[in-house]
């Protein structure tokens, strides 16, 4: 088990009491849902999926749990597109706006619910024409432009399964994808638009399928920024010219409530990402539940912003399936929330207005705003009068996820962006998870600032000590004790892996990898990894995996990688190197090396420092002791880039390794 590192992000500030006068504001306590599921969970999702979801066979059994592996809604049929799309143009809702997209550059797209089924119809028969088949999987690297919920919805619509690749990872990382799921087709873009410039993506798959991959048989692209990539005969096509040619009517296939949706990768404790399978109904299901209580819709006149990237799961549930399966209106915004429109950039980049996100908040009136705490802890950064001169009075519900929220940035959101009027919601929950697991109800629950607080309704989550004993107060490590219809249905490939990951530390338990302390109230406190993943500004990357790209390195002999804590992204990463014998150190070559795992695995996963050190801190029996590496790496300003083969860093090391010994 993890070496003690439950005690991390555990610090005095966590017990911040809650703002009296907030904890009694608007709360109707109405705990009819929790109830309800208290009494029956399996009834009351079955209520949920028949309520929320349109069937075109209704479901005969709600669940058949064969622990670790759970089937939800068995003999029930749907169609993902059509709960997405099609049931509310029937209903009349048809030019109800679905998307408010924003280009980086200021160009804006107004898409009305029948405008996007009209796409997705036309592209489903694209890819129909491709050749694509039901149970297929179709790989898509591409910017945040509407392109890319089109392209998911169509893979929904005739049953192919989508493998999103988030548009900052390297050309490795599509290969390997590709390779794992056999992906017959990307979808891509030219580049999208980053911090003012085209980011290229087409010439990252062409040198991703140049490498591997020989199950991709085609390649169609969006030109998004006009940069005119080499097309390869054959295999490549335009999106607008396919779209052209494409007929206009795709009826939805219905699916079985069980028929794969998609496959997205995700880190684990090894170098080799995992792909994690959701599922048709139970997944639905999970993604509006969640996705109407937890924002606290109001389906007709919201205007909902999840800030999150689509190629993250936060983006599948809640820009994409849940807010479309509710019928809502959403944002959707291409780039970073410090890259203002053309019109207001100066000459110098440094002075750059960064107020693109509260833009964007005033002039669509944005009722519910969800993001990460890395963001909230960066707006913090930029003043304490931030964001001055906007009006954010439209906003209802302010959210957020990926990481541990500190009370003081909590406290921040809750009044320069919530005026002290908003809820807030802390919501805990992973790609396995599918849809939110832990989080307070507007309305419902007392939050305390920096608490996930309690499941929810219909979820079931305990903390448990080493030996599995149940902690009714105080620190151990999370666990879900029930199937939850999101639920992943296993690793792609490996159900070996499926039931080792999560299903075996603890019996009849599926462990989250997350430590977590329980208050004397009942109140959850998640505190972070407890595993050898690292939470990078929400994002899960594994030392391993960076470990990995470290070593194929050829100066590299030996390498090891710490999150260190950090301020504004959570944690940040840090690589302790030992060079082979005969290369000489340099600051260049730390530098090279560092560059050497973003271009192995995106600039995502590059490391914020890398120490050349002649020595690593080991247990007798060869392991690495990532605990004291941590606390050294604490101790050190991440940002300096003069530090070779530092004699305090490797003092510290050997002092430490000595005391540790044995560890
Ligand atoms: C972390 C993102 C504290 C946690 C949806 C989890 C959180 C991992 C929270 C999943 C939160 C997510 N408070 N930690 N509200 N939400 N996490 O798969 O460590 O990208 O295990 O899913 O993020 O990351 P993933």
């Amino acid at each position: 088990m993890a070496e003690g590192s439950i005690e991390i992000y555990e610090s005095e500030d966590r017990r911040f009491p809650p703002p009296p006068e907030f904890a009694a504001a608007a709360l109707t306590n109405d705990r009819s849902l929790y109830d309800e599921a208290e009494a029956d969970y399996e009834a009351f999702w079955a209520r949920q999926a028949r309520e929320l979801v349109t069937w075109s066979t209704d479901f005969d059994t709600t669940l058949e749990w064969d622990l670790p592996f759970s089937k939800w809604f068995i003999g029930g049929e749907l169609n993902v597109s059509e709960n997405c799309l099609d049931r509310h143009v029937d209903a009349g809702k048809g030019d109800k706006v679905a998307y408010h997209w924003e280009g980086e550059p200021g160009d804006t797209r107004t898409i009305t619910y029948s405008e996007l089924l009209d796409d997705v119809e036309r592209f489903a028969n694209v890819m129909k024409g491709l050749g694509l088949e039901k149970g297929d999987r179709v790989a898509i690297y591409m910017p945040m432009i509407p392109e890319l919920p089109i392209a998911m919805l169509a893979c929904t619509r005739i049953g192919v399964a989508h493998s999103v690749i988030f548009g900052g990872f390297s050309p490795d990382s599509i290969t390997d994808r590709c390779e794992d799921a056999e992906a017959r087709l990307v979808i891509t873009a030219d580049a999208g638009y980053r911090r003012g410039e085209p980011s290229a993506l087409k010439p990252n798959v062409d040198a991703a399928l140049s490498a591997g991959a020989p199950s991709v048989e085609n390649v169609v692209v969006v030109d998004r920024c006009g940069t005119d990539p080499e097309m390869v005969e054959g295999r490549d096509h335009w999106w607008h010219e396919v779209m052209a040619d494409a007929a206009a009517d795709c009826p939805a296939e219905p699916m079985d409530s069980e028929q794969l949706l998609y496959i997205l990768y995700t880190s684990g404790t090894t170098a080799k990402p995992k792909g994690i399978m959701h599922t048709t109904g139970g997944y639905l299901t999970q993604a509006v539940f969640t996705h109407k209580y937890v924002f606290d819709l109001k389906a007709d006149t919201d205007v909902y912003w999840c800030a999150a990237d689509i190629g993250w799961v936060t983006g599948h549930s809640y820009i994409v399936y849940g807010p479309l399966a509710n019928g809502c209106t959403s944002v959707m915004y291409e780039g970073t929330p410090d890259t203002p429109r053309p019109e207001e950039r100066g000459d110098d980049r440094a002075s750059w207005n960064k107020d693109r996100l509260w833009d964007i908040i005033e002039r669509y009136g944005v009722t519910q705003l969800y993001t990460a705490p890395t963001a909230i802890r960066t707006f913090m950064r930029w003043g304490p009068e931030w964001p001055a001169g906007r009006d954010l009075s439209t906003l209802r519900v302010l959210g957020t996820v990926g990481e541990p929220i500190n009370p003081e940035a909590w406290m921040w959101y809750h009044e320069h962006i919530g005026a002290e009027r908003c809820p807030i919601v802390d919501t805990w929950w992973q790609t396995e998870t599918g849809g939110h697991m832990i989080s307070p109800l507007p309305g419902v629950t007392t939050t305390k600032p920096g608490s996930g607080c309690h499941p929810i309704p219909g979820t079931f989550a305990e903390v448990v000590d080493d030996d599995g004993q149940v902690v009714t107060e105080g620190g151990g490590y999370l666990t879900l004790t029930r199937p939850w219809p999101g639920m992943l249905r296993g690793i792609w490939g490996d159900p070996e892996r499926y039931k080792e990951t999560y299903w075996s530390t603890y019996e009849g338990r599926y462990f989250a990898g997350d430590g977590a302390r329980v208050d004397a109230d009942g109140y959850i406190w998640i505190l972070g990894r407890v595993d050898d993943v690292m939470n990078v500004s929400g994002h899960r990357i594994s030392t391993a995996e960076v470990e990995s790209a470290l070593v194929d390195h050829p100066a590299v002999a030996e390498a090891a990688v710490v999150g260190a804590t950090d301020e504004v992204t959570g944690q940040a990463i840090v690589g302790y190197v030992i060079l082979i014998g005969s290369v000489e150190a340099s600051d260049e070559l730390r530098e090279e090396v560092r560059q050497h795992v973003a271009k192995k695995l995106g600039p995502t996963a590059r490391p914020r420092a890398v120490f050349l050190v002649p020595d690593l801190p080991k247990t007798r029996s060869g392991k690495i002791m990532r605990r004291l590496l941590r606390n050294v790496a604490d101790g050190h300003q991440l940002g300096d880039t003069t530090t070779l083969a530092d004699p305090g860093v490797v003092a510290a090391i050997r002092e430490g390794a000595a005391e540790g010994d044995g560890d």
